[in-house]
């Protein structure tokens, strides 16, 4: 089985946690200290710690910035409609631009102050201040309210962020904790540890099911010729999340490797990759994502969802039976789709003379809870 949900790596892991527990710090030492009646000591000591902390932070939040230049994220996952992938995207850069303005800004701010006090790195060695700006009243009161703004930014991207993680965990059953951690066992456990690291408990799920590759199978067939054929995807993955107590939390979102298409038949095999079939070398993937899962009447399921296939997407539902007392869960299901729809063969065979314009598809799922 293909890791389906890709991690973040163990830097980008430690690199997060540790920044944000120390973004969120500076954050509250940074309120405490301007708002906040403290003794002259204390109030004096939290300044210079608040700026020790802070320009390490600026140092650490630019290598970071350029060590995600040079590393991609895993990819989001393709449940995610493309909306919020593109505002997560830009969310993530907004804090990393947030990450960079804050301490700049109260950097120069220190630098401009016509008190001149110099920052020693937690009394461990000198940080120089910004030499042009050095004593200039105007820059300093700049850079105070700009620090003062940024940080209220910063403060609303963090809760926009959280809030956005605890929506997708929530609505949407997408635990996104689970990329930004190391537990894989079960996604409850991560958001259990996480959730109660911040003090929002924990929340219920559905169970999700692990596919056995070795006995799982995807099938297609149709006709060509008048002739029945059938092939399989050896390649593919699922991500299957199934309660029937609670169908609104269940999902299923599968991608197949086009490239991975076998029927056994070399003129079909030749055939299939090219460019008015399966288009491998511009669309090597296909992918199904579920949006409803619901019970029908007479028993047994139906998953409407969106079928891509060649980058064209379609709406598709299929009925399918589970039985979940068996061990491993076995799954059937079975739905046409119109090969056209898709632009499959239209180059070459479009009023379906040879190739059938109906193909099934097949899935035999044998899997396990996670
Ligand atoms: C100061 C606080 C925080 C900052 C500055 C911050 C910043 C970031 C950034 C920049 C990313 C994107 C990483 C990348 O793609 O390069 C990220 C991802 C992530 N953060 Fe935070 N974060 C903070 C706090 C939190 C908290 C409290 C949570 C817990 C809910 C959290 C959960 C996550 C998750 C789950 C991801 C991965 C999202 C995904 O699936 O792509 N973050 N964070
Ligand atoms: C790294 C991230 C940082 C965060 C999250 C942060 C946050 C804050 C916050 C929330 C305030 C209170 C603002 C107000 O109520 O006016 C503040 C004030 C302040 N910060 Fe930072 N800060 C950071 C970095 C720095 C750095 C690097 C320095 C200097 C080297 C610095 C120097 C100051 C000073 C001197 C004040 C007091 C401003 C005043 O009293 O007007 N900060 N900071």
């Amino acid at each position: 089985m293909r890791d389906d949900s890709p991690r973040y790596s163990s830097v980008a892991i430690v690199l997060h946690w540790v920044m944000a527990v120390a973004f969120v710090l500076m954050l509250g030492s940074g309120v405490v200290m301007s708002n906040v009646e403290l003794s002259k000591t204390l109030q004096f000591n939290l300044y210079q710690w608040h700026k020790s902390l802070g320009v390490l932070l600026l140092v650490t939040a630019v290598l970071r910035l350029v060590w995600r230049l040079l590393h991609r994220p895993p990819a989001l996952p393709v449940r995610m409609k493309r909306l919020e992938r593109r505002a997560a995207k830009i969310g993530h850069w907004v804090l990393y631009g947030l990450m960079i303005a804050l301490p700049l800004s109260g950097w120069v701010m220190v630098s401009s102050s016509v008190y001149g006090l110099p920052t020693i790195v937690f009394g461990w060695f000198e940080w120089p201040h910004v030499p042009a700006v050095v004593g200039n009243e105007m820059v300093n009161n700049m850079a105070s309210e700009v620090h003062w703004i940024v940080a209220l930014l910063f403060a609303i991207a963090i809760a926009g962020h959280v809030v956005a993680v605890i929506k997708h965990a929530v609505r949407d059953k997408e635990h996104l904790l689970r990329r930004m951690w190391w537990v894989k066992a079960h996604s409850l456990k991560s958001v259990l540890l996480v959730g109660l690291m911040l003090g929002f408990g924990s929340m219920a799920e559905a169970a999700s099911y692990v596919v056995d590759p070795t006995t799982s199978e995807v099938r297609f067939s149709g006709e060509h010729a008048g002739d029945a054929f059938e092939g399989r995807f050896a390649t593919w993955s699922a991500e299957i999340v199934f309660d029937a107590e609670d169908l609104a939390a269940s999902h299923i979102t599968a991608r197949f490797d086009m490239a991975s298409a076998v029927t056994g038949n070399k003129l079909y095999d030749g055939t299939l990759p090219q460019a008015d079939w399966f288009d491998v070398q511009n669309h090597a993937e296909a992918s199904f994502v579920s949006t409803m899962v619901s019970a029908k009447p007479e028993g047994g399921y139906a998953a409407a969802g969106e079928l891509t296939i060649r980058g064209i997407t379609q709406p598709v539902t299929f009925d399918f039976t589970i039985e979940q007392n068996a061990q491993p869960v076995i799954a059937e299901g079975y739905f046409v789709i119109d090969r056209l729809a898709y632009a499959i063969g239209k180059g070459s065979d479009p009023d379906a003379e040879w190739v059938s314009q109906e193909i099934a598809v097949h899935l035999h799922i044998e899997a396990t809870v996670q």
